[in-house]
């Protein structure tokens, strides 16, 4: 089983969003019994809250299945349990090896450098642009999909 994390600040909006996008796209490819997706936060902020409304909204609209969750903080043994933690933006990227301590087994990745992109997904809680991160993470993922297919003959 491959298991990927997804983390970005508050869990609330980017990560959970694309944790239920790769779930579904991993369901459509029927791959459940090779791959499983989580996501955590850096920051405590949000711990303990649901999904944002907004981030809710744009998974209806695109027809992507959600349950109800709880944001949670990225943790050390978190590093030795996922093979894969994707960071949504640059800071995410220095905050995640700061919780885990490093990188040493290049576990960490920025979701858009699988679309060749070195672009963050800026924050939809402070831009308020949840359909444009929908679209950034849908292709993210798409190709984080594409490479994992490949690395490991999916
Ligand atoms: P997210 O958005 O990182 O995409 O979940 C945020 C949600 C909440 C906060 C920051 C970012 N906050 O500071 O409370």
């Amino acid at each position: 089983m491959i298991k990927v994390c997804f983390v970005c600040l508050g869990n609330i909006c980017r990560s959970p969003m694309a944790e239920f996008i790769f779930q579904d796209m991993i369901k459509r490819e029927n791959l459940q019994d090779k791959l499983m997706c989580s996501s955590r936060a850096t920051s405590t902020e949000e711990v303990g809250n649901p999904m944002h409304t907004n981030a809710k909204k744009v998974l209806t609209k695109h027809h992507i299945p959600y349950t109800d969750r709880k944001a949670q903080v990225l943790c050390q043994e978190d590093y030795q349990n996922f093979d894969y933690i994707i960071g949504m933006d640059s800071s995410n990227i220095f905050h995640i090896k700061q919780i885990v301590g490093g990188d040493s087994k290049n576990k960490v990745f920025k979701l858009l450098s699988f679309c060749n992109l070195n672009d963050n997904i800026e924050d939809p809680w402070y831009t308020g642009n949840f359909d444009k991160v929908y679209d950034e993470i849908n292709s993210g993922c798409r190709a984080f999909l594409e490479f994992l297919k490949m690395v490991y003959s999916l």
